[in-house]
């Protein structure tokens, strides 16, 4: 199936347009590796007609299918160590620290945002039911959520490849929290539980409700422009609390992208609200320095 010029610059936009990704003129490699077999499938001889199938799909499934096939949803347990150090070692002993000065229920929100097939939410849960006692009498809640639908269901069903758990999971961690399932693994139905995955795109208006004391957003706003990425902070603002901490990916920053978000001055590559209460560990720096 030829791929012209034209049928790259409607793709890229209605790709755009359905999940905010940007996909330049150099990414025509990815629509044709990515889209051939969805446009096959869909009975399309060309990707001009994939195109008007896809934009004026009332039911959404050809947009669906176009969503699962383009996203993409490289991820890993433990993904870059230091942030779950961080987690365990310093932001969640302050969200303790917090809670335990207020009458604020014993209960930690996290939101993995982007989750792709769900390693980063499991990673977490795994994190905090290895250090069992300390949460004790804590409710414990973890929100993840993706655009795409294929991804949401494997993260749900818990099963993973023997590749998969190869890629960032101890093994006495595989052992304590998965199941063997015929040739892969399945994570145990108590982490299953820890966790709500939920199908759900950053830019539509139905956001989850709440504050959460963690927020993940790793290698997700690499894929967007400037303005979207500023929308998607916005959102994570105003889904989080004076001592919430984001984390971004490796390679991401939330400078030049708004002001919500400042670099968290205790925690290295995580990120604070900007207008931080006093009290919180942003208000107590502020005022050393
Ligand atoms: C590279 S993966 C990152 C997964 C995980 N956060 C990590 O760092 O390992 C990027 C994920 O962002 C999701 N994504 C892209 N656009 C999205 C949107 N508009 N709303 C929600 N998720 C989106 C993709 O489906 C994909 O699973």
């Amino acid at each position: 199936m030829q791929l012209t010029v034209e049928d790259i610059k409607v793709i890229s936009r209605l790709v755009e347009d359905l999940c905010g990704i940007i996909l330049d003129e150099s990414k025509g490699y990815l629509i044709e590796s990515r889209l051939t077999s969805v446009a096959e499938e869909a009975g399309c001889k060309t990707f001009s007609e994939l195109y008007y199938k896809a934009r004026y799909d009332n039911e959404k499934v050809l947009q669906t299918k176009i969503i699962n096939a383009i996203t993409t949803n490289e991820t890993l347990f433990f993904r870059d160590t230091s942030p779950f150090e961080a987690f365990q070692f310093k932001a969640l002993p302050e969200t303790i620290d917090a809670r335990s000065k207020t009458a604020t229920p014993r209960r930690v929100r996290i939101w993995s945002a982007g989750c792709s097939t769900g390693q980063e939410a499991y990673s977490l849960a795994i994190r905090l039911r290895n250090e069992g006692a300390r949460w004790a009498g804590w409710r414990i809640e973890i929100l993840a959520s993706d655009i795409s639908t294929a991804a949401i269901e494997q993260a749900r069903s818990g099963a993973f490849s023997q590749m998969d758990v190869q890629r960032g999971l101890a093994i006495g961690d595989l052992i304590k929290w998965f199941e063997p399932d015929g040739e892969n693994w399945r994570a145990s139905a108590e982490l299953r539980g820890m966790i709500d995955f939920r199908h759900d795109n950053l830019f539509d208006a139905r956001a989850p409700s709440g504050e959460y004391d963690l927020l993940l957003c790793r290698n997700v706003l690499l894929y967007f422009t400037p303005v979207r990425r500023q929308a998607v902070l916005r959102l994570l603002a105003a889904h989080s609390h004076a001592q919430s901490v984001l984390l971004l990916g490796a390679g991401e920053t939330v400078i030049g992208h708004g002001d919500d978000f400042i670099a968290h001055p205790e925690f290295r590559g995580s990120y604070a609200r900007q207008a931080a209460m006093p009290g919180s560990a942003i208000g107590r720096v502020r005022r050393q320095g």
